[in-house]
């Protein structure tokens, strides 16, 4: 038997949170630092939602703020505030919350200017550069005031929303003993002042992009990374960029394992030189497997779509189906991913339980990939605790 797609958790989600959409002029006012690619999506995706009102921007690149304020004129009557300063920010009353979306060597810079107001913040992935800084912003959440959620949407994904479903609310699979990840698609994009072009602005490749992948693979181990092992390097993009006289030297593909403190076993395949993107999670336990997939593109006209087979003895998805969210959610940013952290966001604002990123799993994540960067680069096995204890860093 093939489910049927209204019936699937992700589906249900999706019919939950189009039902309850506002009109985007009441709810927690927002502002956002730093409106580029991803700035912008949180703009849109915010006035999609319509449970929080966007109050106004923050960026110090005139064409970024152009840019966004074009953008948000074609879908928004509303009046957008131009702060001229992170003071000028901080100071506004009408602002309840921020979202932090600058280039990641910037986060702990932003991050401290702006905790001194107390108020809940979204601070996009990878939570900083280095473990220090992100360390600081963990002790620094533990006793403040306000929530701080992590950008690691991949999780609201309609796939990964029903493989937790399955294997951790359902438990279809007993114990996971392994996990198995892999994301194929095109280089890095075009960024302001090319930021994701050098290691030292972004954390490498393995911290920028993967963290989100990491983030899902310690959930789904549910266990402590003990050890990471990873190959990789740079085979095929931006071999000859350099800006302002410096080289490129950001990696393009990777393969990493990491074993997890119960045993468990994961793997990460990384390749940046595809034409198409398409992530894979295959997750297995003593009673089988369970596979959830996605294919999208960067061209245009071809949605993302995602799958999911559950390979279990007599589980009706055992063949597979689509789980892909309506096509108004799903284009809306990261196949629809960005509208359900929205969600999650207002809805923390307004006092719910919800399981978002916390910063300690943003710290978890950027461990395991800071760890797979330095075992990239070494070609050692690199023990968590010692790699840690080695930069002063305690453990979540
Ligand atoms: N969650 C996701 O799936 C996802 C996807 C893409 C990017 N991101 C993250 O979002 C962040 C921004 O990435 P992007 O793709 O939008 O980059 P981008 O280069 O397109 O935009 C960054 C913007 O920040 C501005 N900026 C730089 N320093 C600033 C500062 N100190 N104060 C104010 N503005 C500043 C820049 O002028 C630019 O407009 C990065 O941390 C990136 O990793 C997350």
């Amino acid at each position: 038997m093939k489910p049927r797609f209204y019936s699937t958790p992700s589906a249900q989600l999706a019919a939950q949170a189009w039902q309850a959409r506002g009109d985007g002029r009441s709810g927690p006012g927002l502002a956002i630092v730093g409106v580029g690619m991803m700035g912008r999506e949180h703009l849109r995706v915010a006035s999609l939602l319509g449970r929080a009102r966007v109050c106004g921007i923050y960026d110090s690149n005139a064409e970024s703020i152009h840019r966004a304020l074009r953008d948000f004129a074609a879908y928004s009557d509303r009046k957008l505030n131009v702060y001229d300063s992170l003071d000028a920010l901080c100071a506004d009353d009408s602002v309840d919350a921020f979202l932090i979306c600058t280039p990641n060597f910037s986060h702990w810079s932003v991050f401290e200017r702006l905790v001194v107001t107390g108020k809940p913040m979204l601070l996009e992935k990878p939570m900083a550069t280095s473990l220090a800084d992100a360390r600081r912003m963990v002790d620094v959440a533990s006793d403040y005031p306000g929530l701080i959620q992590l950008g690691m949407q991949y999780r609201f994904k309609a796939q990964y929303v029903e493989a937790f479903h399955a294997i951790q609310n359902d438990h279809v699979l007993g114990s996971v003993r392994t996990v198995a990840m892999s994301e194929y698609r095109p280089p890095f994009l075009d960024k302001v002042d090319q930021w994701n072009k050098f290691n030292r602005f972004s954390g490498g490749t393995l911290v920028e992009k993967c963290c989100h992948y990491f983030d899902l693979i310690n959930l789904m181990a549910a266990a402590s990374p003990v050890k990471v092992y990873a190959q990789g390097g740079r085979a095929v993009n931006f071999l000859d960029f350099e800006r302002g006289g410096e080289q490129s030297d950001i990696d393009d593909h990777a393969f990493v394992c990491v074993t997890y403190d119960d045993g468990t076993l994961a793997n990460f395949t990384l390749n940046m030189f595809s034409q198409e993107l398409y992530e894979e999670l295959v997750v297995t336990g003593a009673e089988g497997r369970v596979v959830a997939s996605e294919h999208a593109s960067f061209r245009q006209g071809i949605r993302s779509s995602a799958h999911i087979k559950i390979e279990v003895a007599d589980h009706p998805a055992y063949r597979g189906c689509e789980v892909t969210y309506p096509q108004a959610i799903e284009t809306s940013g990261h196949s629809g991913s960005t509208f359900f952290e929205h969600l999650a966001f207002v809805e923390q604002l307004e006092g719910a339980v919800v399981d978002a990123a916390t910063p300690s799993q943003g710290l978890w994540s950027l461990i395991v990939a800071a760890a797979a960067q330095q075992s990239l680069s070494t070609g050692e096995v690199v023990f968590i605790d010692e790699f840690c204890a080695r930069q002063q860093v305690a453990l979540p």
